[in-house]
């Protein structure tokens, strides 16, 4: 027998505090072309990584309200400063799924041949007791240096992804972990993948940098085969899919809380 309710396209709901969030959309879109999305940036509260983890937190409430009222099956928080803030909360309050970001500290304590791996993330998520827990399992083995991307989200929103300002501003976060012999940097704000192109220009190519997007991609076609919101057909087809590029004319409506136009602008090269 047919069950109606595998058949229904789901819609996705996803937000961030900005246009970084698409860094993990586009991930996702690559895997599931067909479903429904509607993405909210919070632009006008944006940064998120130097605010009270109390007010990220309100906001993932507020923003998760409206999603469900727009009809979202199943949200993913593409920010790692709200997931820090949030996640807990959400799950608590809230009867569905939520698939958060966590800067990707394992895949990179696995690989490091140096003994120190880099993470760089906000401030909200370095000082979480989220990551602080994540990050000791891992501390006896390896070191682990953290720099703040300071000024990198702005350089994101304002659309500035390459050149000399981005390069400065880039570098002067990206040195730290270098000097200290990182040789796995993990990004771990989704805005940074945007920046990715002047990050390799600084670090060269033997430095490997870690994007969470595609597995978190992965993991959100599990748990979305396991509540019925896609046949489990989907799962043997994971592979394949992530190879092909961005469908042309998903079924995306993009909301921003302030200037639509940052986050359009990051949509067009996606
Ligand atoms: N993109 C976000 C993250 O992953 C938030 C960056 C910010 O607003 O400071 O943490």
């Amino acid at each position: 027998m047919t069950n109606l309710n595998i058949l229904k396209m789901a819609t996705i709901g996803i937000f961030d505090s900005g246009s970084g969030g698409l860094s993990v959309y586009r991930e996702i879109v690559k895997l599931l072309p067909d479903q429904k999305y509607i993405y909210y940036s919070d632009n006008a509260n944006c940064p998120y990584g130097e605010k009270e983890s109390d007010f990220v937190c309100r906001r993932s409430h507020e923003i998760t309200d409206f999603l469900l009222g727009k009809g979202a099956d199943i949200i993913v928080i593409a920010c790692n400063t709200a997931t820090g803030a949030s996640i807990a909360s959400l799950r608590k309050d809230y009867s569905n799924k939520f698939i958060g970001m966590e800067p990707a500290v394992k895949p990179a304590a696995l690989a490091t041949n140096t003994g120190v791996i880099g993470v760089l993330a906000t401030a909200g998520t370095l000082s979480g007791a989220k990551y602080l827990l994540n990050k000791e399992k891992y501390e006896d083995n390896i070191r682990i240096v953290e720099s703040i991307g300071k000024g990198w989200v702005e350089l994101v929103e304002n659309g500035n992804l390459t050149g000399p300002e981005a390069e400065a501003t880039v570098r002067a976060s990206l040195l730290p972990l270098m000097d200290a012999g990182a040789d796995n940097i993990v990004l771990g704000c989704t805005h940074y993948p945007f920046l990715r192109e002047t990050i390799q220009k600084i670090t060269g190519p033997d430095i490997r940098i870690i994007d969470p997007a595609p597995a978190v991609a992965r993991q959100l076609v599990k748990v979305m085969i396991k509540e019925g919101l896609l046949p489990d057909t989907e799962e043997a087809v994971l592979e394949g899919k992530s190879n092909v590029g961005t469908p042309k004319n998903p079924d995306i409506q993009l909301i921003s809380s302030g200037d639509i136009q940052a986050l359009e602008r990051i949509f067009k090269i996606i």
